[in-house]
């Protein structure tokens, strides 16, 4: 008898501890239109609403270089890369225009020394851009004029002049390095 009162008690408890549960979710709870910046249901794919990305038309050669976002960021890529994608093992046409024996003929920024190391032989590549670096598009992406979906106040700060054209990661990594 003892022990089935004990039992009861114990049911009782649980049953009111999962109430309890059950309605703190539903007052905090977000409905799944409400999660993430794209306000649609996560469980459905129909509905969602892209913004509108215009790409720029304009070829290299003819676009103007896009501020560095930070110091040794990837620069961003300032001009269209229609028809050059998906890069393939075939076919990457980002090098040959960026590969550094060229890239002063074309007037583009060829590829820095980083792109030219095997950072896990720890050893330079030669003339072949590392294996590490041959999906551009994975690090450099281009931009659209689509509004932000939210603002952002980020000011980077430069060490020098320099800095804010051109990369130096391979010196900084190496920095007070012996
Ligand atoms: C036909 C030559 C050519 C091809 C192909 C090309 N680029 Fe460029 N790229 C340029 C030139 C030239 C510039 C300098 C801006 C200009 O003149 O339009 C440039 C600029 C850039 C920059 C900005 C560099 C900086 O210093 O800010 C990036 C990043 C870039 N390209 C990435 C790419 C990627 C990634 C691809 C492949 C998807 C690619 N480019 C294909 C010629 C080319
Ligand atoms: C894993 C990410 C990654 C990939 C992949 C990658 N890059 Fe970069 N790239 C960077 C970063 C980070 C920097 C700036 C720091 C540095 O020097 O490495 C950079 C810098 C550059 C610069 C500017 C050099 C300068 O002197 O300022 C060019 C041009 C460039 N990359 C072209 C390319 C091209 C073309 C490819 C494809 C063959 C490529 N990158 C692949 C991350 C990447």
């Amino acid at each position: 008898m003892k022990k089935k009162i004990i039992m009861l008690a114990c049911a009782c408890a649980l049953t009111f501890i999962a109430c309890q549960d059950k309605k703190e979710s539903t007052s905090s709870a977000l409905s799944s239109d409400e999660i993430g910046i794209r306000k649609t249901s996560v469980e459905n794919e129909n509905n969602v609403v892209l913004p509108d990305a215009n790409f720029t038309t304009l070829q290299p050669g003819e676009s103007n270089l896009i501020e560095r976002s930070f110091e040794n960021a990837p620069p961003l890529v300032p001009h269209s890369i229609e028809n050059m994608l998906p890069i393939t093992r075939e076919n990457n046409m980002c090098l040959s225009c960026h590969d550094k024996a060229i890239a002063a003929d074309v007037g583009a920024t060829a590829m820095p020394m980083t792109h030219y190391f095997d950072f896990q032989a720890g050893k330079a590549t030669g003339d072949e851009v590392s294996n590490e670096r041959f999906n551009c598009t994975q690090c450099h992406v281009p931009q659209s004029n689509a509004k932000p979906l939210v603002g952002n106040t980020f000011k980077p700060e430069f060490k020098s002049e320099e800095a804010k054209k051109r990369s130096n990661l391979i010196d900084a990594l190496n920095e007070g390095v012996k």
